[in-house]
């Protein structure tokens, strides 16, 4: 492959080889530290932004577990990207994990607080989940945003019937159908599902009824993930005092073993669409569901947006996707990018083989995507006080790895503590001084 350098590289970027929906910018509203398949979804999400094709805008607890913001953090700063915002609602709990679930979904917020680098420490040292929806929301491009639900809907809810605030001036309703371009759902769009039924069905009767008919809404259902299963190479493959994602598995799972994934099959959808994995079965009609949040599909009459996936029927199938979903997780920064994982028919033009998209961090706070195939370093400025990244040398593309000199100025956690959430102003106050230094 011939060489190229890494302005080069970056002016095609800039110049439009990457398709305007990538990188996807995400919220991430999870019930972390309930099930094992959030870490693993987490975890596919933070590898799409190295690859480009995802960016974190936000991740939102639905949990009252006062570890759960740390152990998020830990998993983000595991994938160089340690400043994204978290928030989870007040008041919390001493409690680790769901006590109804606690076999075989053991306590791992523990482990990923105490043992793995992060800087958050407790929950309480986060901002509220609304005021994350509602600033990143605010902030975003026009329907740009695809909030990616799996947890329980208390955040959401809480979303849409928030009145106009100091972010802006629309209420909940109105910034979803303003910015939101999909709102993923780990449930089924007909029957009983746990993220739906868990913590308070009436939110969840709420949000499905209400979701406005013309923002897109998909439902990945519990029979996907139930029987895509994998794992059990993350825990033989990985060193687990190293990999927070490998670590919550084998602690939650076991070592050797496989199991449901739940969360990352919809991670999946929310990241790459349909791909060669899903199909719509259902389109255009309306879910509602009940005052126990068993939802139903309603086929007659209605427009909406709303789609439910199921497994195409030419597809790859279950196993083939578990090992495509494992092979993903298998990867580390640092690692060379396999060209056959980083298909990602929304922004194929962008991955040219063994490259990660490498925008270059010209405009400092801007900079989302930035990866290196070779993991010399790999930044990401995000839309936080992590933004403060600059490109400060040449890369070589050879060989099908690309090399980016990239330094990141880690924000201190005093200032992330302090700020409560990330801060584009913060950041660029941060990134000028870097640059005049
Ligand atoms: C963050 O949490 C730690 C540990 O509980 C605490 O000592 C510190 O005061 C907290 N910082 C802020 C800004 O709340
Ligand atoms: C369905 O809704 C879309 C916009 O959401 C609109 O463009 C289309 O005309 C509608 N179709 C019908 C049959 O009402
Ligand atoms: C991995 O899980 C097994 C139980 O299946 C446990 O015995 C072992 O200690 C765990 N390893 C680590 C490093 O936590
Ligand atoms: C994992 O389990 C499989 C059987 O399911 C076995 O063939 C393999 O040797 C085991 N690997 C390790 C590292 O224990
Ligand atoms: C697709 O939807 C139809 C109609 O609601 C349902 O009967 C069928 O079971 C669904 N197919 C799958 C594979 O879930
Ligand atoms: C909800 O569940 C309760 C307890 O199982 C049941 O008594 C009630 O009829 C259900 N309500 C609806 C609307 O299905
Ligand atoms: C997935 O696995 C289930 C359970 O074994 C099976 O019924 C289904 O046909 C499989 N679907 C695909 C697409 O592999």
């Amino acid at each position: 492959m011939a060489r190229l350098s890494f302005l080069a590289l970056a002016a095609s970027v800039l110049a439009g080889t990457v398709a305007a929906s990538c990188p996807k910018p995400l919220i991430i509203d999870s019930d972390f530290g309930s099930f094992d398949d959030d870490p693993l979804a987490l975890g596919l999400a933070n590898i799409f932004q190295l690859w480009g094709e995802a960016e974190i805008l936000a991740v939102v607890i639905s949990t009252d577990y006062k570890l759960a913001a740390p152990a998020v953090d830990a998993i983000d700063t595991f994938y160089k990207h340690p400043d994204i915002p978290i928030a989870i609602n007040k008041p919390l709990s001493d409690a680790t994990q769901t006590a109804e679930y606690a076999t075989p979904y053991g306590d791992y917020i523990t482990g990923l607080t105490y043992d793995f680098p992060e800087d958050v420490r407790t929950g309480y040292n986060t901002t509220t989940p609304l005021a994350l929806y509602r600033k990143y929301l605010s902030e975003a491009a026009d329907k740009s945003v695809t909030i990616v639900l799996i947890g329980n809907t208390i955040n959401l809810y809480a979303l849409m019937e928030s009145p106009a605030d100091s972010y802006s001036p629309l209420s909940g309703i109105e910034l979803i159908r303003a910015k939101v371009a999909e709102l993923a759902v780990q449930a089924a769009a007909n029957g009983k599902s746990y993220n739906l039924y868990s913590e308070k069905p009436l939110d969840a009767e709420f949000v499905v009824d209400n979701w406005p008919a013309d923002v897109p809404l998909t439902y990945i259902g519990s029979n996907i993930g139930g029987n895509v299963r994998f794992g059990a190479r993350l825990t033989t493959e990985l060193d687990l005092s190293v990999n927070p994602v490998a670590y919550t598995f084998n602690h939650s799972v076991g070592y050797n073993l496989s199991y449901k994934t739940w969360d990352a099959t919809a991670m999946y959808y929310a990241v790459r669409g349909l791909d060669d994995v899903y199909a719509f079965n259902f389109t255009k009609g309306h879910d509602v569901a009940d005052a126990n949040a068993t939802t139903s599909w309603l086929n007659n009459g209605y427009n909406s947006s709303e789609n439910g996936v199921v497994f195409a029927a030419n597809g790859i199938g279950n196993a083939t996707f578990a090992a495509r979903l494992e092979e993903i997780l298998l990867w580390q920064p640092g690692d060379a990018i396999p060209a056959s994982l980083t298909k990602n028919t929304q922004c194929s033009t962008s991955m040219p083989s063994g490259v990660a998209s490498s925008v270059a961090a010209s405009t400092v706070v801007a900079s989302s995507g930035v990866a290196s195939a070779s993991g010399v370093a790999v930044a990401t400025g995000v839309t936080s006080v992590a933004g403060a990244a600059t490109a400060t040398g040449a890369a070589t593309a050879t060989g099908g790895a690309s090399t980016a000199t990239v330094s990141v100025v880690p924000v201190s956690s005093a200032v992330k503590a302090t700020t409560l959430f990330g801060s584009k102003i913060v950041a660029a106050l941060v990134a000028a001084f870097v640059l005049f230094n």
